[in-house]
């Protein structure tokens, strides 16, 4: 397992280079990331490439064996190319261009800065890919879906949608143009959605210009990384991701990239809600679903986060450790740092990396250094893999269309898939995070929350799956949409009524608002958002509602159908709903459980076939206490044990 760290020599004076690389090789690190800023420096003018001070930098580092994660500098254009093409800068939804002086703004699609953006990364590319030194590429820098509104973007996306649609009354019908009177009757009064007001915007346009867009940055990542693999087809490329507004289709940009990396800042302070303390495994099991294979944090927290926002408390001791091996239990096999040495210039110096302004190593370096000392001791686990029984799928497009029309007051998708994998964590199980069209067939329990836009084959994925005999769990505003983002014309949940048994009479979408149900043993609950008011056909209650007109009325059917089991959850509830009723799916499916474990404790499994390696971190603030169920070797002491005291923020790692 490698440790690393992200650097910019472009930064700092040529003295520290040698003293940073110095450091680096004494301390352990296997890694430096360099370059996806510093564009002008690469080509400052027109045309004219300057390598030597990045043959330098390599240099500085390979001569200490480690290796070098060259980036694309993509992401920040040099000024010179906005002065003779203004055009390449992105255009928001009200119009106005964005300025310059920025990073990020170039717009993906503008035909001058791809012409740059090709040379520039072929440049790099013709100059360095056979160099032993490069262990990997990163393509620019957290590529969104920028819902950039330039003519060239207009242009793009009239094209994209005659090709979907064949012509426009097909687009006309598909939008619900009349609706309005919006219908086109020209290619050219096709708009991207604009700013006023958002909600007045057709969703049907809306999720197309989403999925466009993030077909858009895909297609350039791609590109990218053809160029690169045309100098070297064995290189290994990649793009550093992340979650945000304009969260990119993980599934499109990185089905044509070797690896899915991800820019990993977990929280400092954890919040009782247990939802939300884990998110950050969360976050982690969704990387790894991407590819459906091992992944790099290229990006890990390393101080106080800031300058575009308040600063943020100080990693507490245990955290710049233990959140690096949280990630590897979840399917990391290397953690880059970010970042070696905080700025003391520019927009992020108060960004903190691994060394604080003053250049004096600390407390959180010397964690960092404890981390890399038990790195090699890991590489048993490097062809190791997490093997899970337990699924939940994630759509991006379900996740755009949420953003577009958010329902109701609170609800949200993504804390409903945190919710569920949450409460499958708490017994120590691995959960995969995975595409919903993706092999189902080796889970014993798949949760298909909120399936809202119709997708065929997703749809006919999950049937599948519940036909040959697997247990699926869906949740409320499933079935509602159809491909275009318009309602279908059925009793919900509409395609799957069929497999729930039940359908939804009626709805109240309650938001904050809080009523109580009640299971089947008796149990009650509080439930909130959202209120789908069931009617059994072969399903059976599992849970009704207490309040409300509808009190008496089934909330949480089951229904047998074929030889699977299909639940649904017509709520949406709190995190001890969630996990007593995971546990009675696990008891139903025979899925093992831990019970017991101290809050907090998570527990993976990283497997590889012959051995399992067993991940026990506290991700709490107080010392936990467990007994495993017989003696293990822990392979970070190299000793027997069967009882684990863990500090806040240990990890253990045992041998089963
Ligand atoms: C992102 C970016 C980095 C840096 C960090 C911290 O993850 O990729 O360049 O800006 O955030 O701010
Ligand atoms: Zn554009």
């Amino acid at each position: 397992m490698k440790i690393g760290v992200d650097y910019y020599p472009e930064q700092w004076d040529r003295e520290l280079w040698k003293a940073d690389a110095d450091l680096m090789a004494r301390t352990g690190v296997r890694l430096v990331r360099i370059g996806e800023f510093a564009w002008s420096r690469l080509e400052p003018k027109d045309g004219e490439f300057d390598f030597t001070w990045l043959d330098e930098a390599i240099s500085n580092f390979s001569r200490h064996a480690m290796g070098i994660v060259l980036c694309t500098p993509t992401s920040c254009p040099p000024l010179w190319m906005y002065e003779t093409y203004p055009d390449i800068v992105q255009v928001g939804a009200d119009g106005s261009r964005l300025q310059t002086g920025i990073r990020a703004h170039r717009c993906l699609n503008a035909p001058m800065f791809l012409y740059y953006a090709k040379r520039i990364t072929e440049q790099l590319a013709k100059r360095y890919a056979n160099n032993p030194a490069i262990a990997a590429w990163q393509i620019d820098n957290e590529l969104e879906s920028y819902p950039c509104t330039c003519e060239e973007c207009r242009g793009l996306f009239r094209d994209w949608l005659i090709d979907k649609y064949d012509d426009l009354n097909n687009i006309n019908a598909a939008f619900g143009n009349i609706v309005w009177s919006g219908e086109y009757s020209d290619i050219s009064q096709i708009q991207p959605p604009n700013a006023y007001p958002k909600a007045w915007q057709n969703p049907a346009l809306c999720l197309e210009y989403s999925r466009f867009s993030a077909d858009m940055t895909a297609k350039f990542a791609n590109d990218m990384a053809m160029i690169i693999k045309r100098e070297n087809p064995r290189a290994k490329v990649t793009t550093n991701t992340l979650f945000s507004e304009n969260t990119p289709d993980f599934y499109k940009l990185f089905s044509n990239l070797d690896f899915v990396s991800y820019d990993n800042y977990p929280p400092v302070r954890l919040t009782d809600d247990e939802g939300m303390s884990s998110s950050h495994a969360f976050y982690l099991d969704m990387m790894r679903g991407v590819k459906q294979k091992n992944f790099w944090v290229m990006e890990q927290l390393s101080g106080p986060t800031g300058s575009w926002m308040p600063m943020g408390p100080t990693p507490r001791p245990g955290q710049i450790k233990g959140y690096a091996l949280q990630a590897m239990a979840h399917g990391a096999d290397t953690v880059m740092h970010f970042r070696w040495r905080t700025a003391n210039k520019g927009a992020e110096m108060y960004w903190h990396g691994l060394i604080d302004h003053s250049n004096v190593p600390g407390r959180r370096f010397n964690e960092f250094a404890e981390l890399c000392r038990i790195a090699p001791k890991l590489s048993v686990i490097e062809t190791t893999e997490l093997v899970s029984d337990v699924a939940i799928l994630y759509s991006h497009d379900n996740a755009a269309a949420f953003r577009i029309q958010p329902q109701t007051e609170g609800f949200s998708y993504f804390e409903q898939l945190r919710y569920f994998h949450a409460a499958f964590s708490k017994y120590g199980v691995n959960v995969d995070i995975v595409p919903p069209d993706s092999d189902l067939s080796k889970y014993k329990a798949v949760v298909a929350p909120s399936m809202y836009v119709y997708d065929k084959n997703s749809a006919e994925n999950i049937y599948r799956y519940v036909i040959k005999g697997g247990t699926v769990i869906m949740t409320a505003r499933s079935g509602v949409k159809d491909p275009c983002n318009n309602c279908i014309m059925e009793p919900l949940p509409t395609v799957y009524r069929e497999m729930i048994g039940a359908e939804v009479s009626e709805y109240d979408p309650i938001g904050k608002e809080e009523q109580t149900i009640v299971d089947f043993a008796g149990n009650s609950y509080k439930c909130r958002q959202w209120c789908d008011i069931l009617e059994l056909g072969t399903a059976r209650a599992y849970a009704e509602y207490r309040d409300s007109f509808y009190s008496g009325k089934p909330a949480v059917t089951m229904n047998r159908y074929c030889s699977g089991v299909a639940y649904y959850i017509g709520t949406v509830c709190h995190m001890d709903f969630y996990e007593k009723f995971a546990g009675n799916i696990m008891k139903q499916t025979g899925i093992p459980r831990l019970k017991d474990l101290p809050k907090g404790v998570e527990v993976t499994t990283r497997t590889n076939g012959l051995d399992d390696y067993i991940f026990f971190f506290n991700n709490s603030e107080q010392e936990a206490d467990i007994t495993l169920p017989k003696a293990m070797f822990s392979i970070l002491d190299d000793t027997e044990k069967d009882k684990l005291k863990l500090k806040p923020f240990d990890m253990e790692i045992v041998r089963k």
